[in-house]
C-alpha cells in the first residue's frame, strides 16, 4: 500500500522561535498517524536539527530540506550539499519546487542532477511539477507535466522509483486561495500515474505517492485526499498554523 502523506512547506517564513513554537502547538493539537501514513515539515536549512529535534521519538514524521546542490562538494559558497543534510539526519528533500524554477532558474537538468546526488547519500526526494496559468487556460497541462516528469525522472531506475514521491502543483492554485478542484486534481494524478506506468510498468506506479499542492487547507483537505490518485498534500501557507495542519493530517486516507 503506498504511502500517504501530509508534507508542510514552511518555505521562508518564520524565525527559530516562532518555528519551535509552532511545533510545540502542533504537538498539542490532537493529530493521528497511522501505520502507512506520514506527516513530513520543510523547514528552512538552518532548522532542520533544531525540529528533528522536536520530533525524535515520534512514530512516521520526518523532516524535509527544501532544496539541496547538485554537486557533491566544493566551491559553492552558500550551497547547502546533499551530504551535509544527510550528516544532520535531514529523511526528504524537496526538488523541483516551482518557485525554484522560476526564482533561481532551476532547469530539468539540474533537477535531474539533484534527484541522483540524493539518492546518492539516502535523502528521499519529493518531486514537485505543475504547470502555469497559461498552459492550463490552454489545454496543454498533460503534456506539460509529462516532460517535466520525463526529463527529470525517466533516468531513474525502477528501484529507485518504487516508493517514490511525486508532488503535483498547479502554479496557479500556489498561495492563491484558488485550489484546483477535486476532479482536476484527481484527473491529472491519474495522468502522472499512467506516464510513470507506461514507462515502469503498473507496480512502480502504483507505489509511487502523489501529493496535491495548491491552496490546501483543513476545509478542502479531506475532499482533495478522497480522489482514487491522490495520496496527500504539499502544504504551504496552511502549515504554518497548527489547527490546520493537524486537521490537514487527519485528512489523510
Ligand atoms: P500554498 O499551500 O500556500 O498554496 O502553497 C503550496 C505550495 O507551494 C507547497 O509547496
Amino acid at each position: 500500500m503506498r504511502k500517504q502523506i501530509a508534507a508542510a512547506n514552511w518555505k521562508m517564513n518564520l524565525t527559530l522561535q516562532q518555528a519551535e513554537a509552532l511545533m510545540d502547538e502542533l504537538n498539542a493539537t490532537p493529530h493521528r498517524l497511522s501505520e502507512n501514513q506520514e506527516a513530513v515539515f520543510g523547514v528552512p536549512f538552518p532548522y532542520l536539527i533544531n525540529i528533528k529535534n522536536k520530533l525524535a521519538g515520534k512514530k512516521n514524521v520526518f523532516v524535509a530540506a527544501q532544496n539541496c546542490y547538485s554537486k557533491k562538494s566544493g566551491a559553492y559558497t552558500g550551497e547547502v550539499s546533499a551530504e551535509m543534510l544527510q550528516s544532520i539526519g535531514t529523511d526528504y528533500v524537496i526538488l523541483g519546487h516551482s518557485e525554484r524554477r522560476e526564482y533561481f532558474n532551476e532547469s530539468h537538468a539540474m533537477l535531474a542532477e539533484k534527484i541522483n546526488i540524493c539518492f546518492e547519500y539516502g535523502l528521499k526526494p519529493i518531486f514537485c511539477c505543475g504547470e502555469p496559468l497559461d498552459i492550463r487556460e490552454t489545454g496543454k497541462e498533460n503534456g506539460y507535466v509529462e516532460t517535466q516528469l520525463k526529463e527529470c525522472l525517466f533516468h531513474l531506475s525502477a528501484a529507485q522509483l518504487t516508493g517514490f514521491v511525486i508532488a503535483y502543483e498547479p502554479i496557479w492554485a500556489i498561495g492563491t486561495g484558488k485550489t484546483a478542484s477535486s476532479e482536476q486534481a484527481q484527473q491529472m494524478h491519474a495522468h502522472i500515474r499512467a506516464v510513470m506506468a507506461k514507462k515502469y510498468g503498473a507496480e512502480v506506479a502504483g507505489s509511487i505517492s502523489i501529493l496535491y499542492g495548491g491552496s490546501v487547507k483543513a476545509g478542502n483537505a479531506k475532499e482533495i485526499f478522497g480522489q482514487a490518485d491522490v495520496d496527500g498534500g504539499l502544504v504551504g501557507g496552511a502549515s504554518l498554523v497548527a489547527a490546520e495542519f493537524a486537521a490537514i493530517i487527519n485528512s489523510l486516507k
